[in-house]
């Protein structure tokens, strides 16, 4: 049996046409850390808030251990909360904010110390006891405001973006902190964030949101290898995409609007229906860049003219005008970008000039 369960829940805020939450079934195991993902408005912090009891659903029902908790109200749920606003309270010494949790469950003060400090160091801040919040670090602040939601040892804990007001380095840095706590303690993680490599970076599983609703949920590796639509596709990673139809019933090729023949993987969710309108989408990181067709060892050649290169540091952007044109369009061109390391850029390559972008069939998917 799964920890969490949420069974067809909709949330309707009132005065609102569109659910929040728009017929979520989702199932936590024990023991794992989970991802929410999607863009702004996508019903990421509700489900959360329904979660940790802060938000009743408008239908549906979520489990936890096989039980409703519609009835629990959120401090019986026995879950650690960091939400991005839930700052920490600003009288309160850093001991006292971690401590909190306890002496509001009446827990005897000797222990209390001790769990404090234990919290404390496993986070790294000690030595940091005394102080208040305003004489810390953003990091250290979200650093003591984790250690609150673990100190009384829940089976849950639910982070909305708790790092998304730090920098890139410290960001970065508490990822790794957050990914050593899970596996150190074991404990079921729920995070919310709407950045795709912090999510990679920190998940078993990832949700991707859309609209309320769950467009794919898998591991951060088959998300980005096997994505089930082109939202996921350019969610997660880039994508370049172009408009074709489906050469015939088979599937495996596809036909851009000036006629030229394309290899690719169909995706299993696409009907195969020979001139059936699809999308191509290849991620810019396996496409090749050549002088001409010629140069390129893929079976798949698309002529363009390069617009822009650009030194990323450990890639080059290579930005390329198609000559192909979309199905159904016959006016705007279409852009799309490579991204190749340093060593296989063609050399002298100069803005302006025809430049060839090829890919293997295996790495283009057709949705
Ligand atoms: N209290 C509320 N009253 C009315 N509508 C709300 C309320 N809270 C959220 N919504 C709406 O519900 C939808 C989902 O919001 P939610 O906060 O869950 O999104 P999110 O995925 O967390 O977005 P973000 O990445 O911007 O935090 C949005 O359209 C939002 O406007
Ligand atoms: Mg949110």
């Amino acid at each position: 049996m799964a920890l969490i369960e949420f069974e067809h829940v909709f949330k309707r805020y009132p005065g609102s046409s569109n659910a929040a939450v728009d017929d979520l079934n989702l199932h936590i195991e024990a023991g794992e850390f989970l991802t929410l993902l999607g863009p702004s408005g996508s019903g990421k912090t509700t489900t959360l808030m329904l979660l940790a009891g802060f938000e009743a659903p408008s239908e549906g029902t979520i489990r936890l251990d096989g039980q409703s908790i519609e009835s629990l109200p959120p401090h019986q749920r026995n879950m650690g909360v960091v939400f991005q606003s839930y700052s920490l309270f600003p009288h309160m010494t850093v001991a006292e904010n971690v401590a909190f949790p306890l002496s509001v469950r009446k827990v005897d003060k000797a222990v209390i110390a001790d769990k404090v400090t234990a919290a404390l160091a496993k986070v790294h801040l000690e030595t940091f006891t005394h102080r208040k919040p305003n004489q810390l670090s953003g990091g250290q602040q979200q650093r003591v405001a984790l250690a609150r939601a673990l100190v009384f040892e829940p089976r849950l804990v639910l982070m909305d973006e708790p790092l998304s007001a730090l920098d890139k380095k410290l960001r970065e840095e508490m990822q790794l902190e957050i990914r050593r706590l899970h596996r150190e303690l074991g404990v079921t993680m729920v995070f919310v964030t709407h950045d795709q490599s912090e999510a990679m970076t920190l998940s078993d599983r990832v949700a991707v949101f859309n609209q309320g609703r769950i467009e794919q949920l898998a591991t951060p590796q088959s998300l980005y290898d096997a994505p089930a639509n082109p939202f996921v596709a350019s969610f997660l990673g880039d994508n370049n995409m172009l408009n074709c139809t489906l050469a015939d019933a088979s599937g495996a090729g596809v036909r851009t609007a000036n006629g030229q023949l394309l290899q690719a993987r169909i995706s299993a969710s696409t009907a195969r229906v020979a001139d059936a309108t699809v999308k191509l989408c290849v991620r810019p990181e396996f496409l090749q860049v050549g002088a001409d067709c010629a140069a390129l060892a893929t079976p798949n050649c698309l002529n363009g003219t390069l617009v822009d290169l650009i030194h990323q540091g450990d890639h080059w952007r290579v930005v390329v005008r198609l000559t192909a044109l979309e199905s159904g369009t016959h006016s705007a061109p279409l852009q799309w970008f490579a991204k190749v390391s340093p060593g296989a850029l063609p050399p002298g390559l100069i803005v302006g000039q025809n430049v060839s972008l090829g890919f293997r069939p295996e790495d283009a998917w057709v949705f």
